[in-house]
């Protein structure tokens, strides 16, 4: 483990544009579940699972009922607004303050990386706190609604202020389009990085899957993981090498590193 930490301290250190791509196991030290680790929600409840594959194609048939039942009942991730970063997002965002990581794309909702300090963020699958018309992506914070005075009133779904369209939660549900402007700044970043670091993520949710795909091919590019387990990135050969243990022990350990590097620089 020690010489693979070093290995990618010294990767990140010659690296001219390196980004992170993060998942669910970047905040399980925060205690949020992921979802296919061995006590994630789906392994857990794989009902919640084929449940969550139709919420798009509900939302779309009857957006008014599905903003009831997100009024009854809380998401599958429960409360997040207490949640706080571990070690693992500091470190990402360490580097960030540094000048070494341009950017960090996350499939997370909890914005997490937020709260730790990361200021180049791309949330893949939106963020828990906000809302999002899905006609013309324009994104509102919850307060700019009031959705239970709507239900009262029985004008439910909201409506987009700015072109009159539906209003979403800004959390991206299996089978929906992900916004434009995050699937192309995201992909344009997975074509320019020459170091990608992956972080607490099985790797097997597409479109975002794609993205280490995208560097692999373009080539000239260093792809590190650091996972719990390996993933099809490490069987199918497009990650150069995975750090197997717990996100927040080894990218602090990385970060450790690389500012010695950087002091003997
Ligand atoms: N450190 C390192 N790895 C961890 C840790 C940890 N502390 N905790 C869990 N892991 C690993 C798990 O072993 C698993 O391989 O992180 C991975 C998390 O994978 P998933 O649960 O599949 O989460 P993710 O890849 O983010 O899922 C992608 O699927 O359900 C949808 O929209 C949801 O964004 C999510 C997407
Ligand atoms: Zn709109």
């Amino acid at each position: 483990m020690e010489d693979l930490i070093l290995r990618a301290a010294k990767d990140i250190m010659n690296s001219k544009y390196a980004i992170a791509l993060t998942g669910a196991g970047i905040s399980t030290e925060s205690g949020i579940p992921d979802f296919r680790g061995p006590s994630g929600i789906w392994t857990k409840n794989p009902e919640a699972e084929r449940r969550a594959y139709r919420s798009y194609e509900r939302f779309l048939a009857d957006p008014k009922g599905w903003w009831e039942e997100r009024l009854s009942s809380p998401g599958f991730l429960g409360d997040l607004s207490k949640v706080k970063p571990n070690p693992g997002h500091y470190a990402l965002a360490q580097l960030e303050k540094i000048g070494i990581l341009k950017w960090v794309i996350t499939q997370n909702v909890d914005a997490l990386h937020e709260k730790a300090g990361t200021q180049n963020l791309l949330e893949y699958h939106g963020n828990a706190f906000k809302l999002r018309c899905i006609s013309c992506i324009a994104r509102f914070k919850p307060g700019e609604f009031d959705v239970k005075k709507l239900a009262k009133e029985d004008k439910l779904p909201p409506r987009c202020p700015k072109c009159g369209g539906v209003i979403k939660s800004d959390g991206v549900a299996f089978g929906e389009p992900i916004p434009a402007d995050v699937a192309d700044k995201s992909y344009t970043e997975a074509l320019r990085c020459d170091l990608m670091l992956i972080c607490g993520t099985s790797a097997v949710v597409y479109p975002f899957a794609e993205l280490p795909r995208v560097a692999r091919r373009r080539g000239n590019v260093v792809i590190i993981e650091v996972n719990a387990e390996p993933t099809p990135l490490t069987m199918s050969g497009i990650s150069d090498y995975i750090i197997q243990g717990k996100t927040g022990e080894i990218l602090s350990r990385i970060v450790e590193e690389v500012k010695k590097l950087k002091g003997k620089a």
